[in-house]
């Protein structure tokens, strides 16, 4: 399995802390942070060599965007994605939540590419705006996708909030069609002698939206208000009774609000799964 760097992803979580200063505070939807945290996030995959596109959708709080992106080798009739949230609330800059998840999937497709592989199945990636609004960016984008292009996608795996500072290790268990992808994370963690639970995220997620198509889903997430209790903090570390993200969605969720040992488990757990699925053979099933 590759080596995601947690310095790089540390570098992407820099540059989304300094968008967020330099725009009042925050990456929300339709203020211009959010816009800057897209345009940042394309740039580098555009110079990677990715087939990027934003696609503008408008909300209640002004226009949001999606940055899709898109390694243009591989079998396009069968596509394997990764995605996470871009957006922040309005009261903070969203460094965990979620930025986390996005700096982690950026960076895990920067080192994709890369690695100069050539996949055997599509390797797509999607940021969603206005995930905060109600999962609005990745409905979007799922409603807009036609029923051919639908049919297409084998798998979606889905990363929000994993280097809170009071770290879990939580596996979506919320799809029975996504049980594999969720076993092999689980599988995954173990190898490195991470012990994790599973977690039903309910609709908490923009896993929501490709799991209501049918599309199997996995995704992994470590905590936000909720307590840890002791017998987490037996087999994780950090402080019992405490929630596992204090600052989930609050001015704090800033640079400091990381668990940079969460970050790097989890960042190379996405490249396990990128580079695991990048090669699945999806030709025994059904025709498109
Ligand atoms: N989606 C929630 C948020 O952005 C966080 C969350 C992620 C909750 C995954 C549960 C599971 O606020
Ligand atoms: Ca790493
Ligand atoms: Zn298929
Ligand atoms: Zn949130
Ligand atoms: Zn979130």
């Amino acid at each position: 399995s590759p080596d995601i760097s947690v310095t790089n992803t540390k570098a992407h979580l820099d540059q989304l802390q300094s968008i967020a200063t330099s725009n009042g505070g925050n990456r929300y939807t339709g203020r211009p942070g959010y816009k800057a945290s897209a345009d940042y996030v394309k740039a580098k995959l555009d110079a990677a060599g990715y087939t990027t596109t934003l696609q503008s959708f408008s909300t209640s709080a002004g226009t949001s965007y999606n940055v899709i992106a898109e390694w243009p080798h591989g079998d396009a009739n069968h596509v394997v994605m990764t995605g996470s949230h871009l957006d922040s609330v309005s009261s903070g800059p969203g460094i965990n939540d979620n930025g986390s998840g996005s700096a982690g999937v950026v960076e895990t497709a920067l080192a994709y590419a890369a690695s100069g592989q050539t996949p055997k199945n599509r390797v797509r990636f999607g940021f969603w705006g206005a995930e905060e609004l109600g999962l609005l960016g990745s409905k979007y984008y799922v409603n807009n996708l036609p029923a051919a292009e639908r049919d297409k996608v084998e798998l979606y795996l889905n990363f929000d909030m994993i280097a809170s500072p009071n770290p879990g290790y939580f596996v979506y268990d919320d799809n029975p069609a996504g049980d594999g992808a969720r076993d092999d994370l689980v599988a995954y963690f173990t190898s490195k002698s991470v012990q994790t639970e599973f977690i039903d995220v309910q609709g908490r997620s923009d896993h929501a939206a490709f799991r209501s198509l049918g599309i199997p889903t996995a995704g992994t997430f470590s905590g936000a208000e909720g307590t840890k209790t002791s017998a987490q903090a037996t087999k994780w570390g950090g402080t019992a009774g405490s929630a596992f993200d204090p600052c989930y969605h609050r001015s704090c969720d800033n640079i400091n609000n990381l668990d940079l040992t969460s970050l790097d488990r989890q960042i190379d757990a996405i490249g396990h799964m990128v580079w695991t699925y990048a090669q699945k053979d999806y030709t025994g099933g059904p025709p498109p």
